[in-house]
């Protein structure tokens, strides 16, 4: 089983390579410390989730759009280590679990999928849930602020994806929203505190911003 978490390592560093959207090889590395360290406490599968956790964006919707569906780059690299077949459908349904869809999203139906989901968006917050915002926003030529476009509460799965805001809008409609939806006490408690410290750095920057 190392091996095989050695191999999936391996294979997303060069996977993310290239990628500089906040998607990256080390944001990958961070969820799957995280989901072991969640999982510990709730005893939960560790072998899952972190396979789950180093695979959970080998197939994102913005990276690789036409393997997004059937999740054909996570299935193709577990069949290629001979994971079970089992064991493949649940790591994959936890996958297609765990993004933020706005009103859309789902709450997993696996212990080791709220593990990894609650990793997952522990990550987009705190310092460097801030850090990876600024830096998609600038990837996608986003304004950081702009005090005329108003964020959008409440969206559904297809107005988050399709909506083009600021970065600092983005934390009003999702970032902030993440404490509320965590599914384990370890992942409330870790998120309470970045979500704090999230909200500081919003109250600064327009304060700062209106002068
Ligand atoms: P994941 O599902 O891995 O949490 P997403 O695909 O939603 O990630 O986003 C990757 C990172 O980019 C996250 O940190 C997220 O907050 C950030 N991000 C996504 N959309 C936006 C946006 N519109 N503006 C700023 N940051 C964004
Ligand atoms: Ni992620």
């Amino acid at each position: 089983m190392k091996k095989i978490i050695d191999n999936a390592i391996e294979y997303i560093k060069d996977f993310f390579a290239s990628d500089f959207t906040g998607h990256d090889f080390q944001h990958s590395m961070r969820v799957m410390r995280m989901a072991t360290e969640i999982a510990g406490v709730e005893g939960a599968d560790i072998f899952i989730c972190q396979l789950s956790a180093l695979l959970h964006d080998v197939d994102d919707r913005k990276l690789s759009p036409h393997t997004s569906e059937n999740l054909d780059n996570a299935r193709a690299f577990l069949v290629s280590q001979a994971v079970a077949e089992e064991m493949i459908e649940k790591i994959c349904s936890i996958i297609k679990q765990i993004s933020f869809k706005g009103t859309d999203s789902v709450v997993p139906d696996t212990l080791e999928g709220k593990c990894v989901q609650d990793a997952d968006r522990l990550d987009a917050m705190g310092a460097i849930g801030i850090a990876r915002a600024f830096a998609y926003g600038g990837a996608h030529h986003r304004a950081m602020y702009d005090a005329e476009i108003k964020p959008s509460l409440n969206m559904n799965e297809q107005e988050y994806f399709a909506s083009e805001g600021t970065t600092i809008n983005h934390f009003y409609e999702k970032l902030f929203l993440l404490r509320d939806m965590m599914n384990t006490e370890c992942g409330k408690r870790i998120a309470q505190h970045r979500h704090d410290y999230m909200m500081d750095f919003v109250n600064e920057f327009l304060k700062e911003w209106n002068g």
